[in-house]
């Protein structure tokens, strides 16, 4: 195992900051790369005043935005707890207006445990266990921001972990703040031309095959590379990333990622040679659906899907992408495959959707019609902004909602905590690509990494629970634990 990969498992677990004496930062194993480097602002150790929110955190505004509010209001103050991500530039505070009304979105811990904090933002690729601010404090809320699958970190997919949170913004339709379409653009964006038939024939001619997998990140807890290479021995597939490499692809240009990106024209117009694409997710959640599914389906190919096992819902038409899990072996796909390749009036059925009134799925084009935030939309507000408002207005709610039961306590009962579920982030226990878990040796690398990663969420979703409720015989149980592994794994380096 890679000495990189272990530092990720440990800092997953929290090990490096609990039994390592020095500690570099959150690691995060990002498919785009993005790397956080997320400087802690506050030491920890001193509690400044609330007045470190300045004039940002008191509506004395003369002029009456909400009428029925009082003048001179503190505004509620929602608290980046993972400040790499606060949307708002300069500084660490800032006066956001929201449909209910303000609040002060601000990265600035010293607020942590100011009574007017009523909300803590986290985003999920660096939440740790070891590193939640405890105690937590009954006034305060917490928010939850993934909209990444738990490949880098599936102590969210586990009751435990993701009950932590009051409100969440993830790929789920069921989240409170829903990212399903995440990745996709607008109806325009599906409906853009394919290249002709005749076109395509001839690059068929040129000796290229029907299917393209175009993938750099291999060992992912789908184990998308085991299927695929098992599906090679039957169809000829062209593979131009680091998985199951093959080919490469055509210039210098486009075989540098930093120069060409994934959505290069050219390289995009090079992919769109291709009647079928292997569109394999990183990891199988509910509504987890990404530019692999999509992009394909710009382009005029036929994604050969696996990942969100309801992704049928969200489709143009019921008849626009080919689904692995719905033949019985590699085999049979293969041959499915083939005889679309050969059939034209059969293959083209699968790009009606193209077509003038194609798009006949009215939850898809319900959905985008609602969703108030853009993909590469500049005219629209992005969803980190999105949720943050969100969250304000689900806090004003509440203070609104305390405040008229204290008013007549006995006629307006205490308002019901509100809890996220595992609905939020249905990711379930990783199965092989292809094969049964039995079958695979012990030493297989996507056993050793993402069946202990899985279970290690679990445990950590167990033990925060346990700290945040006091229970120190569960805590101790956790530590010895980490310590363990931290041990074992200190051999293995
Ligand atoms: C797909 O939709 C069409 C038109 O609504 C319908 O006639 C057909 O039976 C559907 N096919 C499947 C497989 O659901
Ligand atoms: C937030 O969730 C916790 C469970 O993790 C729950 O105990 C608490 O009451 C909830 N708070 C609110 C304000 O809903
Ligand atoms: C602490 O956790 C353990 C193990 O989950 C449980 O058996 C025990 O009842 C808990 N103690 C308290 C005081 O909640």
């Amino acid at each position: 195992m890679a000495a990189s990969r272990t530092r990720a498992v440990l800092a997953t677990l929290g090990v490096l900051s609990v039994c390592a004496a020095s500690r570099s930062g959150p690691v995060t194993e990002g498919e785009t790369g993005g790397e956080a480097e997320w400087a802690e602002p506050w030491d920890g150790a001193v509690f400044r005043a609330p007045s470190a929110l300045g004039a940002v955190g008191v509506a004395r505004s003369p002029e009456t935005l909400w009428p029925g509010r009082e003048e001179a209001v503190d505004l509620p103050v929602l608290l980046w707890w993972s400040p790499g991500l606060f949307p708002h530039f300069p500084g660490d505070s800032e006066r956001i207006e929201c449909a209910r009304g303000a609040c002060v979105a601000s990265r600035d811990r010293r607020v942590r445990r100011d009574s007017r904090t009523r909300a803590l933002l986290f985003y999920g690729t660096d939440f740790r266990a070891s590193e939640a601010p405890l105690p937590r404090l009954a006034h305060q809320s917490w928010a939850l921001l993934h909209e990444e699958s738990p490949l880098n970190n599936f102590l969210l997919s586990h009751g435990p972990g993701i009950r932590l949170f009051n409100l969440t913004a993830t790929f789920s339709r069921h989240s409170d703040y829903p990212l399903p379409l995440q990745w996709l653009p607008g109806t325009a964006y599906l409906r853009h031309a394919a290249p002709s038939l005749q076109e395509r024939a001839e690059w068929r001619r040129r000796g290229y095959a029907p299917l393209l997998y175009l993938q750099s990140h291999c060992d992912v807890p789908a184990d998308r590379d085991r299927y695929v290479r098992e599906l090679m021995r039957y169809i000829p597939v062209d593979s131009y990333g680091k998985c199951l490499q093959n080919r490469e692809l055509p210039t210098p240009r486009l075989q540098d990622t930093a120069t060409a990106t994934t959505e290069d024209p050219e390289l995009l117009a090079f992919l769109s040679r291709y009647k079928f694409h292997l569109a394999l997710e990183n990891a199988i959640c509910d509504d987890y659906m990404t530019e692999k599914l999509w992009r394909p389906m710009h382009l005029g190919s036929v994604p050969v899907y696996r990942g969100s096992p309801s992704v049928s819902d969200w489709m143009p038409n019921n008849h626009s992408i080919i689904l692995i899990d719905d033949f019985e072996s590699p085999q049979k796909l293969a041959e499915f495959i083939d005889f679309l390749d050969k059939n034209d009036e059969e293959y083209m059925k699968y790009l009606a959707y193209k077509q003038p009134g194609g798009i006949t799925n009215q939850f898809l084009l319900d959905s985008l019609k609602h969703r108030e935030w853009g993909v590469n939309d500049p005219s629209l507000p992005n969803y980190l902004n999105g949720f943050e408002c969100f969250v304000c207005d689900h806090e004003l709610a509440r203070l609104d909602a305390e405040k008229a039961h204290a008013a007549s306590p006995g006629d307006i009962p205490v308002p019901e905590p509100h809890i996220a579920q595992p609905s939020h982030m249905d990711c379930p226990v990783p199965t092989p690509g292809f094969g049964s878990v039995e079958e695979i040796p012990e030493s297989d690398s996507w056993k050793e990494m993402w069946l202990q990663d899985y279970w290690q969420g679990l445990d950590q979703g167990e033990a925060l629970t346990a700290m945040i409720h006091n229970n120190e015989t569960q805590q101790r149980k956790f530590w010895d634990y980490l310590h363990a592994i931290f041990l074992k794994r200190n051999q293995n380096l």
